[in-house]
């Protein structure tokens, strides 16, 4: 199993411990020996979000991040206390479904990385609404953005309550 392992993925499992295919999947869609990206990160106030961020900022310097998140319940803006002043995180409170905010962000990316997400799916028994407007119209508001701004790369990490399940075999994350 050790030898399969791509050495180069580690970092980003400390931070994914429980996934190694997430973590190999980020690294290579990002192709990470670009120098200087930019990008838009979404829900970084969460928690698979904000320790995405602070990995990056910490082992790739000179990438700058734009950190979109609606401070929802479950957005914690002491996750990224101790990275709020550096030069190259900036924090932008706002919605995905703000086609105006979202638009006038990915003018200044040429990556995506969508984590914002109602996720705690037991509050959809009381009221689904917000699952739509945010997990529906959120991406399809981002998704429609990035098309227009000639976005590199978009990549969204959501979970098989969004994505479906199947009933046998493996789904790859391609
Ligand atoms: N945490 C896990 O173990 C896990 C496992 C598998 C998949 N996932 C998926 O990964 C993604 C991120 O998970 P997480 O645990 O970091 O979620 P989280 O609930 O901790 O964070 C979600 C973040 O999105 C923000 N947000 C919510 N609605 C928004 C909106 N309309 N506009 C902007 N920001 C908004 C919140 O403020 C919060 O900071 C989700 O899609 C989740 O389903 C999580």
């Amino acid at each position: 199993m050790k030898n399969l392992m791509n050495t180069d993925c580690l970092p980003i499992l400390r931070i994914f411990p429980y996934d190694w295919g997430l973590a190999t999947r980020i690294k290579t869609r990002l192709n990470l020996r670009v120098r200087n990206l930019k990008l838009l990160v979404t829900g970084g106030l969460g928690f698979i979000g904000s320790n995405f961020i602070r990995h990056m900022l910490v082992k790739y310097p000179g990438y700058e991040i734009i950190n979109l998140d609606k401070q929802t319940y479950a957005g914690n803006p002491d996750n990224l206390k101790d990275i709020e002043k550096n030069p190259n995180y900036k924090f932008i409170c706002g919605d995905i479904c703000d086609s105006k905010v979202v638009n006038k962000l990915m003018e200044k990316v040429d990556h995506v990385v969508h984590f914002a997400a109602e996720s705690h799916v037991d509050r959809s028994i009381e009221d689904a609404s917000v699952f739509v407007k945010t997990n529906v119209l959120g991406t399809f508001t981002l998704l429609d953005a990035a098309l227009r701004h000639n976005i590199r790369k978009f990549i969204h990490i959501s979970t098989d309550e969004v994505y479906g399940s199947i009933n046998q075999g493996l789904v790859c994350g391609n």
